[in-house]
């Protein structure tokens, strides 16, 4: 029993990759799940395709590197679910280059959508989870925050920052049941691997000592048990799961 069974998750783009995993593992454990996304006839999509394997999964048009879309979010979430208990700030892109060749506008999208989207939902649902005295909060952040990459400048950066602000925010909510912690994926079979050059990827690969890529649904059960009850006494942690890739 992992305790959620009811509660209200809102995992951010959760349409692809591993946030939808993560709204499939907690609609499992039995809690009314809630995504966000910015492309409709994707979302609709994969709404359908879940529903087809059993889980109804609520979907909202937010783009979370807007404040005011967050918080219109969050307000229908509340009206249509209830009030958010469970949070996974997982929604984040890349728009890799080396530093030479990096330019303003990747450096602003990356960050505005990876790092400021953690104040622009978090800050709609915290109140409301100290109140009641039960919350669980975990950001999605990356092995390339803990390590660095060559070519995400912008991206490490954002990364990083997202574990800052897990530490910070669990020392201010511990006394009132809500935890926040870190997860550090490796790279994982999505999109987004999917979209590095095969001979660098591959090259990748050979510095995995697993020797493969990550799946989304081993990520997704590292974020059940963290969102469940029995996670209570881990909070400020940030969890790497990487193959081996980077031992810390
Ligand atoms: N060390 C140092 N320098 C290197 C290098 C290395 N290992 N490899 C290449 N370089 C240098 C080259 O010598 C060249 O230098 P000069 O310009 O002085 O000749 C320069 O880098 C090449 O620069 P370019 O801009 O021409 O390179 P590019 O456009 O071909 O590719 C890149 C750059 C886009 C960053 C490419 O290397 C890349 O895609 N790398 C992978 C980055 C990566 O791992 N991204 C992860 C995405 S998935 C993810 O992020 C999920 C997650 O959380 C894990």
């Amino acid at each position: 029993m992992s305790g959620i069974e009811g509660k209200v998750a809102l995992v951010t783009g959760g349409t692809g990759g591993i946030g939808a995993a993560i709204c499939i593992e907690l609609a499992k454990a039995g809690a009314k799940v809630a995504t966000n996304y910015r492309n409709q006839e994707k979302a609709e999509k994969w709404q359908a395709e879940v529903k087809e394997q059993g889980f109804g999964i609520k979907i909202y048009q937010a783009d979370v590197s807007d404040y005011g879309a967050c918080e219109k979010m969050v307000a229908k979430v509340t009206s249509d679910l209830g009030p958010v208990d469970i949070l996974v700030n997982n929604a984040g892109i890349t728009k890799d280059g080396m530093f030479k060749k990096m330019t303003k506008d990747k450096w602003d999208a990356v960050m505005n959508i990876n790092l400021d989207s953690l104040f622009n939902v978090t800050k709609h649902v915290v109140e409301g989870m100290t109140e009641r005295g039960w919350g669980r909060i975990v950001n999605i952040s990356s092995i390339n925050g803990q390590k660095g990459q060559l070519g995400q400048t912008n991206y490490s950066t954002s990364k990083a920052g997202m574990h800052g602000f897990t530490m910070s925010l669990a020392q201010e909510v511990a006394r009132k049941g809500v935890t926040v912690n870190t997860v550090s994926p490796g790279y994982i079979a999505t999109e987004m691997v999917m979209a590095v050059p095969e001979d660098i990827r591959n090259q990748i690969i050979a510095g995995i000592p697993v020797n493969r890529l990550g799946t989304p649904e081993e990520i997704a059960a590292l974020v059940g048990f963290l969102c469940s009850e029995n996670a209570g006494f881990t909070t400020g942690a940030d969890f790497a799961m990487n193959g081996g890739q980077h031992m810390m």
